[in-house]
């Protein structure tokens, strides 16, 4: 189910995980000329069996590039660290509210630190947990995988979910952005979109260790095409 309004730009936020992070400030600036957003996965080896980045990796970034910066807090304590991050340069920070027994605490803190505030939900947890909140987000961060790494299978099965969340969001009157992590990709792309997405997380399928910009440049074009498709409908 599509948003009321169509959508006039679908965008492209591409996961830097499977980056090469020897040339991050590189690899960021090539795509950074045909993507809206960077993602960036914080893991700590507690919420997911992984460990990933911290604050420096992302003041890093907002160093090699203009884009705004959304943070994917998968850490037991979004609460402690959110100021690290927002200090080192994030636009956006998500959680999962899972972790904690008040999502309504974090996500104020969030707005007092002046970024935007979204709940990524896990495919094995229910919209339900985010439905109090929907008013205050400004993202709503749909997992198509079960977070800790880049490069698994788009689960299939999570896609009702993501239009139950687009349901859900028009039922609120709240301009939440739809944004789906996980295994999105020219073949699955179209699924997601049909669903609701209006953000899409892609991480192999952009840093795919050959040719990033062309890798990046076909799912503009394919993002494009579907919202072209989306204004004639
Ligand atoms: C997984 C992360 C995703 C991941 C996406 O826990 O939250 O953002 O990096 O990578 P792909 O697109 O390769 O699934
Ligand atoms: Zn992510």
């Amino acid at each position: 189910m599509r948003k009321d309004a169509a959508v006039t730009r679908l965008q492209l936020a591409p996961s830097i995980l499977t980056a090469d992070f020897a040339r991050l400030g590189e690899e960021v600036a090539t795509v950074a000329g045909c993507v809206d957003w960077f993602h960036l996965d914080v893991m700590d080896g507690h919420y997911v069996p992984n460990i990933t980045f911290g604050p420096s990796t992302v003041e890093a970034i907002k160093k090699s590039c203009d884009l705004p910066l959304h943070v994917h807090l998968m850490i037991e304590e979004p609460l402690r660290f959110a100021k690290a991050f927002a200090d080192a340069g994030a636009d956006r920070i998500s959680f999962h509210p899972e972790v904690t027994a008040d999502p309504g605490s974090v996500i104020a803190h969030l707005k007092e630190l002046g970024v935007g505030a979204g709940i990524a939900i896990h495919p094995d947890v229910a919209l339900e947990v985010a439905e109090p909140h929907l008013g205050d987000l400004d993202v709503l961060l749909m997992m198509t995988v079960r977070p800790g790494f880049g490069g698994q299978a788009f689960l299939h099965e999570v896609v009702p979910k993501i239009d139950q969340a687009r349901r859900a969001l028009t039922q609120a009157a709240a301009g939440a952005d739809i944004e789906v992590d996980g295994g999105v990709n020219l073949t699955t792309v179209d699924e997601a979109v049909g669903a609701g997405a209006e953000i899409l997380v892609a991480g192999s399928a952009v840093f795919d260790g050959k040719d990033p910009l062309a890798a990046a440049t076909r799912m503009r074009e394919r993002l494009d095409l579907l919202a072209r498709e989306d204004d004639r409908d």
